[in-house]
């Protein structure tokens, strides 16, 4: 009877501890951090990882709900040593990957790192394969919170059990570790990776480009429309815990500021992982402007973990999506992805709007929603009267609806 009791309480015990680091409780809303790969690619070193350590926080990034601080690849010496373990190349880390894990928790960060489920990662430097336990245990040492993991020299693997080893990996190091799936979406992880890891590539790289791709040597880095394009069909697998990853933000990285703008707003309507990917010591104030906009930010980390859906597209470009939010309230986004200035003319009241995966139905000729739009911060009346409003090129209108 004893023996019965005991078996049973160690069995409660184990389901409390993998309850303790299920997903939900590492992703409740959107992760928001900052990636060194969109700006620097392999070119990253301690010094230079410290100064935007530093203006992570000194900028308010940190304030604004910003934590994890990611290095993506090239962090690595080209060889494992000798007992098979990763090491921090000596050169661009001269004190070792534990005291940068260590500087990064000192400012009150959380610290990611990357590799790769293949035998390389993407730039070439040691991959995983064979190694998940090692490696997972080698991060947990130094104090890792989060790991990207990529999806190069994989061939012959199978995507979901490669994924899968290296979630238990993490899993047994006992320590709470945020897993981002980065397999770009080929094998569609939405429909599997749910109590794997917290977010899940849902397509290829991203480049610094609003409404053209990128051709670059033997691939294309899409644009951000292209992305947003691929989205609406899987709306229905993210939420909290778990959530689609279009890619890390390119805010600051080149496009124009209502570009910018349009990309960190839609960003936020998908409910994606806010992984800011600029120089953070050199940005310009309109970008910090953009990267630390409170009530934007509000509506990607927006308890419901609702992602937005697209409503209607004018024949003048102008694409209405719209965001379920908590309390019945809602975000409604007008785009225009034409290169020409255009008007909105919306009459809610010729509208009603209905979603069966937030079960939500908003009858504007029965509720009155209160208007307010998050760039200008201006209060902009009721649903009672249409919309009327000029929107440049490549510009959004933000607005949240809240219940009267
Ligand atoms: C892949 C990923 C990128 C980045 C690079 C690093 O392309 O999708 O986000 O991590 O690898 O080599």
């Amino acid at each position: 009877m004893r023996r019965t009791l005991f078996i049973f309480l160690a069995c409660v015990f184990a389901c409390l501890q993998s309850f303790a680091q299920n997903s939900a409780n590492l992703a409740p809303t959107p992760p928001m951090g900052w990636n060194s790969w969109n700006v620097f690619q392999t070119n990253i070193n301690e010094p230079l990882l410290k100064s935007m350590v530093d203006a992570y926080v000194s900028s308010g990034m940190k304030d604004a709900g910003y934590t994890y601080f990611v290095l993506d690849d090239g962090w690595m010496s080209m060889e494992r040593d000798a007992n098979g373990q990763l090491v921090a190349d000596p050169k661009k880390f001269p004190n070792g990957m534990k005291e940068f894990a260590d500087y990064v928790h000192s400012k009150g960060l959380k610290f990611g790192i990357y590799n790769c489920a293949g035998t390389k990662t993407c730039a070439g430097y040691p991959g995983t394969r064979g190694h998940e336990y090692e490696d997972a245990r080698l991060y947990a040492s130094w104090g890792v919170d989060y790991l990207k993991f990529d999806w190069c020299y994989a061939d012959g693997e199978n995507a979901r059990e490669a994924y899968k080893t290296m979630s238990l990996a993490l899993k047994a190091t006992g320590r709470p570790i945020v897993f981002s799936l980065c397999e770009w979406g080929t094998h569609q992880p939405w429909l599997w990776a749910k109590d794997d890891g917290q977010l899940w590539r849902t397509t290829g790289d991203i480049g610094p480009a609003f409404s053209t791709d990128i051709k670059r040597d033997g691939w294309t880095a899409l644009c951000v429309l292209s992305i947003l394009d691929r989205q609406d069909s899987i709306r229905q697998y993210a939420g909290p815990g778990h959530w689609n990853d279009p890619d890390m933000l390119e805010v600051g990285n080149g496009m124009t500021y209502n570009e910018d703008k349009s990309h960190f707003t839609l960003w936020c309507m998908l409910a994606a992982p806010l992984m800011s990917g600029n120089n953070l010591h050199t940005m310009s104030p309109q970008t910090i402007s953009i990267l630390t906009n409170k009530d934007v930010i509000a509506i990607d980390q927006d308890p419901l973990g609702v992602e937005c859906f697209k409503y209607a597209m004018t024949a003048d470009s102008v694409e209405t999506l719209v965001r379920p939010l908590v309390n019945g309230d809602l975000a409604v986004c007008f785009l225009n992805r034409s290169d020409k200035p255009q008007k909105v003319d919306f009459d809610w009241s010729a509208h009603s709007i209905n979603d069966a995966i937030s079960k939500t139905d908003a009858d504007f000729t029965k509720t009155t929603y209160k208007l307010r739009e998050l760039w200008s911060k201006k209060e902009m009346g009721t649903t009672k009267r249409p919309l009327k409003q000029a929107i440049p090129p490549h510009d959004v209108i933000m607005l949240r609806l809240v219940k009267q």
